[in-house]
């Protein structure tokens, strides 16, 4: 394994998954596009800048994969276990599994079915749409935070800094699990909220989704706590303030699913929160009203 062979696979060609092609396409990386089936495609990027680029990344059906050194899984969470599972004649102990998507609750399910293998999880605020099928436009440069789920006894320094050229910039952090937790927050405020009241994230600065707000973030601090995290109401409803303002014009991926009428993460975000809680013996009641009015939506 060396940096120039190290071979990168990118499971599907959603909006990040696309983008994360378009960034091994500019530095000559080795990689492919897993999809259900090796159909060739040309996909249309968009840059943050405005730049526009048509680009033929190599594409193999998800049962043929060719070989590679670690596979990236830029999909939903509900479609992590069923991916492996397709991908699962093709995965060696030697081949790292890189998650990265909304939610929590994916990292113990892979650990079971793949104990052995190096795992990074990680969390992404890039932001991109899919205007069509084949066409991605980035809608904000944001950066992205990375840890070992499980590190491999060689090469973690090489894989790191392939990994790491993805989705610049990166932090790497001791325990990924803080920085998952943090963004579980966010998208226990923002993505319920913005899809039950059908408005933008910018809308959830008003004063009358505060007590919501407050609540979500207050469960979720126990939890935390619970867990090992100390953290407060206030600082977690400060970080989803922060996250609010700096995304306000963008429509926030449960509420594109909900619209679009597609399965949407909520058992991965306030579902997950109402799981741990049942296990911590916790009340969430905001969370798991929020999940129902979710699932209600999803039909
Ligand atoms: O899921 C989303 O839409 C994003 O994670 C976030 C940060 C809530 C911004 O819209």
């Amino acid at each position: 394994m060396s940096t120039a062979t190290l071979k990168i696979a990118i499971l599907g060609k959603g909006a990040i998954g696309s983008l994360i092609a378009y960034s091994c396409h500019q530095q000559k990386l080795d990689y492919q596009l897993l999809l259900k089936t090796s159909i060739a495609i040309t996909l249309d990027i968009e840059t943050i800048n405005g730049d526009k680029a048509l680009i033929n990344p190599h594409t193999s059906d998800i049962k043929s994969a060719s070989d590679f050194d670690v596979v990236v899984l830029p999909i939903k969470a509900y479609q992590v276990l069923g991916a492996l599972q397709q991908l699962s004649k093709k995965i060696k102990p030697k081949h790292t599994l890189v998650l990265l998507h909304n939610g929590m609750g994916t990292i113990e399910q892979v650990k079971a079915l793949y104990p052995i293998n190096p795992i990074i999880a990680g969390t992404t605020s890039y932001g991109a749409y899919k205007p069509t099928e084949t066409s991605v436009k980035a809608t904000g440069l944001g950066e992205t935070h990375l840890g070992w789920i499980t590190k491999p006894d060689d090469n973690a320094s090489l894989i790191e800094s392939s990994v790491s050229k993805l989705l610049p910039p990166n932090t790497w952090h001791q325990d990924i699990r803080l920085a998952l937790w943090s963004k579980l927050t966010i998208n226990s405020v923002i993505n319920p909220l913005t899809a039950i009241n059908d408005i933008k994230n910018g809308e959830l600065a008003d004063k009358k989704y505060q007590q919501d707000i407050q609540a979500i973030c207050s469960e979720v601090a126990q939890v935390m706590n619970a867990v090992g995290y100390a953290t407060s109401t206030e600082a977690l409803q400060q970080n989803v303030m922060k996250v609010i303002k700096a995304t306000a014009n963008n429509y926030s991926s449960m509420h594109q699913d909900i619209s679009f009428k597609r399965k949407s993460e909520i058992e991965f975000i306030n579902g997950y929160v109402g799981k741990k809680s049942q296990e911590l013996n916790i009340s969430t009641p905001k969370n798991q009203e929020l999940f129902t009015k979710i699932k209600e939506l999803e039909g």
